[in-house]
């Protein structure tokens, strides 16, 4: 089945076109589980991911009419880009995959009335996908490049741990099946990737903030680890109390005892070290050790928050999905944590971290009996849509 995967819930406008086969059909309680993702092989035809950041980037952040107005521009120009480069007739297609939650809605209108539109133009049935879910999703590919050759999807043993986190999200998620979600804990705030721009923001640092302080925190510990050498090597150590006092943030709500999180706090905690220290006496030293202690209190909570979870509920694989993935030092934490519990971790492949068509195209093709009789008008944008 060839499937049209569409992504705007918030500033990607993205396109794909996936191809996948039934390879073996899997025995599950006596019934055929067409959900079951090992009987999928997959072939990317083409995938587009066209960013706004740089529009949005004097906003701080995605100003949701801005969004509305270049989807709206760009929905029609990349879907006939996405065909020509593939040589892929509108005919071909069998169905259409489409975000409707959660997410802006204004933002994810675009896409579903794009997405109605062609399927009733096109005759073909209308999938809407849960955007949460298809972050969980996307770690099932092995690459996201297109290739001639069709591929085997990673395989994932149920019941499965997942923790998503994105722009909009933080939460840990059971999965059971495919399809079967229980939110287990979750945050009572900003989400982890929210709370990334707004404290790069207060850094004098540009929209999106994740990777920026990704990269001054990378830069403050290759110095770490040079200070740690050269200490090493002079005979009597550099005296302590020349230096400043290190720089320190608390790790919220680490001792408490359920699986929920804060992140607004920590922010907070930023915004009154800043107010601390005076202008004059910022430097770029100071700035990258406070993103250097703002990652490494959220990569101690998010990771301390996944090992209570694997220590109290049964689960054979460990799923981290979302933007915020692309973080090296979150994933160097989880690949030690899936190491230290022996459980496989599936994360997303490059270029599949952020937000994607391709893993609402997967998604889509993967939801059990595809709801052909599902009008299209019935599917609305729910930007609070839970898993
Ligand atoms: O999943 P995503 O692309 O969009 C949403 O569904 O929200 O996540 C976007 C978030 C942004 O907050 C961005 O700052 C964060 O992911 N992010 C990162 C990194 N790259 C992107 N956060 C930390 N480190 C990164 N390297
Ligand atoms: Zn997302």
């Amino acid at each position: 089945m060839i499937i049209l995967g569409i992504e705007t819930s918030c500033d990607e406008t993205a396109l794909c076109l996936l191809e996948t086969r039934q390879t073996k059909t899997v025995e599950n309680d006596g019934h055929k589980n067409a959900m079951t993702e090992s009987n999928l092989e997959y072939r990317i035809l083409g995938n587009i991911v066209h960013s706004q950041i740089d529009l949005h980037r004097e906003y701080g952040g995605v100003f949701p009419a801005l969004a509305k107005r270049e989807h709206i521009k760009n929905l029609p120009i990349l879907y006939k880009k996405l065909l020509e480069k593939n040589k892929t007739e509108a005919s071909q297609i069998q169905a259409i995959a489409v975000t409707h939650g959660p997410g802006l809605e204004p933002a994810l209108w675009t896409g579903i009335d794009f997405a109605r539109e062609l399927s009733s133009k096109l005759s073909v049935p209308l999938i809407p996908v849960n955007h949460m879910e298809g972050h969980i999703i996307s770690t099932f590919f092995e690459s996201s490049t297109p290739s001639a050759k069709f591929k085997e999807l990673k395989t994932v043993t149920f019941p499965a741990l997942a923790l998503l986190i994105s722009g909009g999200h933080t939460e840990i998620v059971g999965i059971e099946k495919l399809g079967s979600y229980e939110i287990l804990g979750q945050t009572k705030d900003d989400a982890v990737g929210e709370a990334f721009d707004k404290v790069a923001r207060m850094l004098g640092l540009p929209y999106p903030g994740g990777p920026e302080i990704s990269r001054l925190a990378e830069e403050e510990r290759s110095a770490q680890e040079m200070r740690k050498e050269k200490n090493r090597r002079v005979i009597a150590p550099i005296s302590k109390t020349a230096s400043r006092k290190p720089i320190t943030l608390p790790r919220p709500m680490l001792h408490s005892k359920d699986l929920n999180m804060s992140f607004s706090g920590l922010k907070t905690s930023v915004l009154y070290l800043l107010k601390n220290i005076e202008k004059e006496n910022m430097t770029e030293d100071i700035r990258k050790e406070i993103a250097r202690e703002f990652e490494d209190s959220v990569t101690e909570v998010l990771v301390k928050k996944t090992r209570e979870a694997l220590e109290n509920h049964e689960c054979k694989s460990l799923i981290i999905g979302g933007g915020v993935i692309a973080n090296t030092h979150i994933r160097q934490a989880f690949e030690k944590l899936s190491s230290e519990y022996s459980i496989p971790l599936y994360l997303p492949a490059k270029g599949l971290t952020g937000d994607n068509a391709l893993m609402i195209a997967l998604s889509g093709a993967l939801t059990p009996d595809v709801p052909s009789a599902q009008s299209p008008l019935n599917i609305k944008a729910h930007g609070n849509l839970s898993l």
